[in-house]
């Protein structure tokens, strides 16, 4: 009985330590998972600016890598915001929690159209899936918020990629430090 209290607080003192290493795992998790997600980004990237090596197969892994990684799992690796020096998450993803969410849903809906685009195109990159000169980037109808898969499997996944990557600067913009 005499150790009871030391013991208790050795306890909770162990378990204080093991919420802390659990948090950094959480921040060491989400940071390669966005390295994960941005190295699947340049795959991306570089298929679209040489065609001749686009590979079905890598494209479509590329997007799938995205899409598990983005979504509900995105979501849950920022449930919480703890002070940690290693972490670039602002504290405004608690309090502008939807915003947050749509955005990472958001990721999720622009990689599975082209992991879609990936398998509708087994062999070469078409030119269905480029974009066409002159196309609007930022403007008309496509310039806002899309979210429907039938509205995204419309246009092509070069604009799509494109839309993905200005999710991306979204929010970092606004729920990364600099
Ligand atoms: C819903 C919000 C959100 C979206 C969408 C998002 N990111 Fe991030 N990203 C973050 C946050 C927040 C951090 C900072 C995480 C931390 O340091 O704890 C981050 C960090 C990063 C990092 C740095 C990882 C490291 O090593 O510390 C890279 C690289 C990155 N993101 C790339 C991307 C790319 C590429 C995309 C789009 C394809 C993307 N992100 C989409 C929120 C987002």
């Amino acid at each position: 009985m005499k150790y009871a209290l030391p013991i208790r607080a050795v306890l909770s003192c162990l378990a204080f330590a093991s919420a802390v290493a659990a948090a950094q795992d959480i921040v060491a998790l989400r940071q390669a998972d966005m390295k994960a997600i941005a190295a699947a980004a340049k795959t991306i990237s570089g298929m679209f600016k040489e065609p001749t090596t686009y590979s079905s197969l890598e494209f479509k892994q590329a997007a799938d890598t995205i899409r598990d990684k983005s979504g509900e799992v995105l979501i849950g690796h920022f449930s919480e915001i703890t002070a940690d020096p290693r972490s670039r998450a602002t504290p405004d993803i608690v309090e502008e929690r939807d915003r947050f969410d749509r955005l990472a849903n958001d990721l999720t809906a622009y990689a599975s159209a082209l992991s879609t685009a990936a398998v509708e195109n087994p062999q070469a990159m078409s030119d269905s899936m480029r974009m066409k000169p002159g196309e609007p980037m930022g403007g008309g109808p496509l310039g806002i918020h899309v979210r429907s898969e039938a509205t995204l499997s419309s246009i092509p996944a070069e604009h799509v990629f494109h839309l993905m990557l200005q999710t991306c600067a979204t929010c970092h913009s606004r729920f990364r430090m600099d």
